[in-house]
């Protein structure tokens, strides 16, 4: 057991910026950033103020600066840090709240903004006839790894074009623009063109890449940007993008357009060599 001294960066409505304060904490095996804040506050501050849910790398709420790098308060553990001294602070790249919250509004307000849900033309099909909209393992490759995104909004916090433009649309909700983009299910790539192709969208990313860095769910942003450039040039260049694939019964693709979706099938398992 050390002694560990957390030095939180204060925050007060309406005040603003109140300094730096030191908290001596002790530490203990498995100890958490997140379980130091909950120490502090039973035991020596309960005006300490910072968000959190679920303890585990998945709600995304608990997002702050330790020692000057965007983490997840709940799955940093003080032991992977070098130092007796561990200095806190709110998201960089937002308001703050109060102490270590964050106003995470203009995140989502961004995210809202490029449609980050599956556009469909035959939004007038209830899917009550059972179909599914099915698609192939490779086409489910092409997002499935922007899919574990949790709005935690570190990689915005460690993106240095956000910092000098507070409007670029930034990683996290391009991230998403992807991701829709990229679903073969989608048709909404013209109506998120125009939001991303803007001055403030895609190509305001200069690949510092820190927020792929950064991210503590394994996504990687800067490559979602990057992807999101190419095939906005190629609709530029008139090259025909992927259409989106149309639902389909099970049995057989419906086709629309001439558009097929590969059927799914599940491989046989392979014969016992030994009989
Ligand atoms: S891409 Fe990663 S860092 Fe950015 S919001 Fe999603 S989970 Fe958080
Ligand atoms: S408390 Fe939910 S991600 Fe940290």
């Amino acid at each position: 057991m050390a002694q560990l001294t957390f030095r939180i960066r204060r925050f007060q409505p309406g005040r603003g910026d109140t300094g730096w304060q030191d908290f001596s904490v002790e530490s203990s095996p498995g100890m958490t950033i997140l379980d130091g804040l909950h120490h502090i506050r039973e035991h020596q501050d309960g005006s300490l103020a910072w968000r959190h849910s679920c303890r585990m790398g998945v709600c995304g709420s608990c997002g702050l600066i330790v020692n000057g790098e965007p983490r997840l308060a709940c799955n940093t553990q003080v032991e992977s840090l070098t130092g007796s001294r561990i200095s806190l602070e709110p998201l960089w790249n937002f308001p703050v709240a109060k102490d270590l919250v964050p106003d995470l509004s203009s995140l989502f307000e961004k995210h809202s903004a490029v449609a980050p849900y599956l556009v469909r033309d035959d939004s007038e099909d209830d899917g009550s006839d059972g179909r599914e909209l099915a698609q192939s393992p490779a086409e489910l490759d092409q997002f499935l790894q922007f899919t574990s995104c949790i709005k935690c909004g570190v990689c915005m916090a460690a993106c240095p074009t956000l910092a000098s433009d507070p409007d670029f649309l930034g990683p996290m909700p391009l991230t998403a623009a992807y991701r829709y983009n990229a679903d073969s299910r989608d048709s909404g790539f013209d109506a998120r063109k125009t939001k991303l192709a803007g001055r403030h969208g895609m190509s305001h990313c200069h690949y510092a890449a820190e927020c792929s860095r950064a991210c503590p769910k394994g996504v990687d942003p800067a490559r979602a940007i990057q992807l999101l450039k190419r095939d906005l040039v190629l609709d530029l260049l008139g090259v025909r993008r992927r259409e989106p694939a149309p639902p389909v019964d099970g049995r057989a693709p419906r086709t629309r357009d001439g558009l097929q979706a590969p059927p799914f099938t599940v491989p046989s398992p392979p014969e016992n060599p030994d009989e």
